[in-house]
């Protein structure tokens, strides 16, 4: 296992649609999954994508449900017509956080790294955190899913440390919902 670095904000890779996986049992594939859980886990974050450490592959790793789950080629639809704001960070924006409305309620897919396909519903933080990382692999960051008058906070605005709020690198965002979180 290897800690993987993160791209800066301004990398163009955040920016750029990702590839689909061909083989999610592949090897390296295997690797790689576990480099991102492993990153994920340093940076305080509670979900990473594959594009967020310079991998332009459609792959994402997540905390939910008292665990942890690892998709490749994901993707969901919305299960409700509600959209809610809710609080989110990124690993990719250290030190911010941001009010981004997300459905409610969604009905997402994927293919782990042993080969087996994953349906789930979801709702509120869980729900959140897989639009925001299934955002990752469309080059989309939360910053351009929030409303054109609501601020991006500093958290060093806010007088809250980061450690305390999540993560050392503006990690839990991968986290949306909870301001200690980046994804
Ligand atoms: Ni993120």
């Amino acid at each position: 296992m290897a800690l993987l670095d993160l791209l800066p904000d301004d990398a163009p890779l955040l920016r750029q649609l990702a590839a689909p996986v061909a083989d999610p049992m592949a090897p390296e594939i295997h690797r790689l999954a576990r480099d991102l859980a492993e990153t994920m886990v340093a940076a305080g974050g509670r979900g990473i994508a594959a594009p967020q450490v310079g991998v332009a592959l459609r792959m994402i790793h997540f905390a939910a449900l008292g665990g942890v789950t690892t998709l490749c080629n994901p993707g969901y639809l919305p299960l409700s017509a509600d959209l809610e704001g809710g609080f989110e960070g990124c690993l990719s924006l250290p030190g911010c956080r941001g009010t981004v409305p997300r459905w409610t309620r969604i009905a997402y897919w994927g293919i782990t790294p042993e080969g087996c396909r994953v349906e789930r519903e979801a709702a509120g933080m869980h729900a959140r955190v897989v639009q925001h990382e299934v955002d990752h692999l469309l080059g989309i960051l939360y910053p351009d899913r929030m409303a054109p008058d609501t601020p991006l906070l500093q958290l060093s605005a806010l007088n809250q440390p980061e450690a305390a709020a999540g993560g050392a690198s503006g990690g839990p965002a991968d986290n949306p919902g909870d301001p200690g979180t980046g994804r």
